[in-house]
């Protein structure tokens, strides 16, 4: 009789440890789901602290809107990096509407560089071209745990001229959008923008 408990506690012993080697482990979080986590907890962030954003976290940023697809390859983008407080100030003072820039660690310019479009129709291509380069900026800023907000320069030509003469940027080059950068003193909650009425999908 004793043999037989132990024949069927090792026998059961054995079966739970084969039951743990063999159980389907937990999901991990996959790169895909850090990727997609990044791209649905951005958020545009207008307040900063006095932490200053390193050289290395913005060649991550210049590397990731350089990343950016672009139409037949042209990389028509230039991108000016400003860091001096005193332009800051002034960026903040001329460029409604946000005064993000005030307080920003830097503001990064996103320019169309038109000597690399396209001809023709497919010239204004530059913007679509910029606008993806500043949308993986701005991810690039979330991944590294810094808050960042678009500010709309083109097409308000006011807003042109005033950037171009700020920091001295040439007229073959447009302006799309200044990015203002740092790291955040708020933290607000990503906006849920998901509307199934904003799509369809034709099998
Ligand atoms: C083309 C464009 C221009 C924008 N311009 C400004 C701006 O001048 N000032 C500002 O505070 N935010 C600006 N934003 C940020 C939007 O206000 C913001 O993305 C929007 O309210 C959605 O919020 P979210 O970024 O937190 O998801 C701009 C965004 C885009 C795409």
């Amino acid at each position: 009789m004793q043999t037989l408990i132990i024949v069927v506690l090792s026998v059961a012993l054995l079966l739970a440890v084969i039951k743990i080697f063999t159980a389907k482990q937990p999901a991990q979080a996959s790169g895909t789901d850090a990727a997609i986590n990044n791209i649905m907890t951005r958020t545009s962030v207008r307040s900063y602290t006095n932490e200053p954003v390193t050289d290395a976290q913005i060649e991550t940023m210049l590397r990731a809107g350089m990343a950016a697809p672009s139409a037949v390859n042209k990389q028509p983008w230039k991108f000016v990096v400003v860091k001096n407080r005193e332009k800051l100030k002034e960026i903040a003072d001329s460029i409604g509407p946000s005064r993000a820039a005030a307080g920003a660690a830097c503001v990064i310019a996103v320019c169309g560089d038109m000597t690399k479009t396209l001809d023709g129709v497919g010239r204004d291509f530059w913007i679509h071209d910029c606008s993806a380069a500043t949308e993986n900026i701005l991810l690039a800023a979330n991944a590294l745990g810094l808050g960042a907000v678009w500010m709309g320069i083109f097409p308000d030509q006011n807003r042109v001229r005033t950037a171009r003469a700020l920091l001295d940027i040439p007229e073959n080059q447009e302006v799309l959008c200044f990015i203002a950068i740092g790291h955040p003193a708020e933290k607000p909650t990503p906006k849920d923008k998901w509307k199934p009425e904003n799509y369809r999908i034709i099998e």
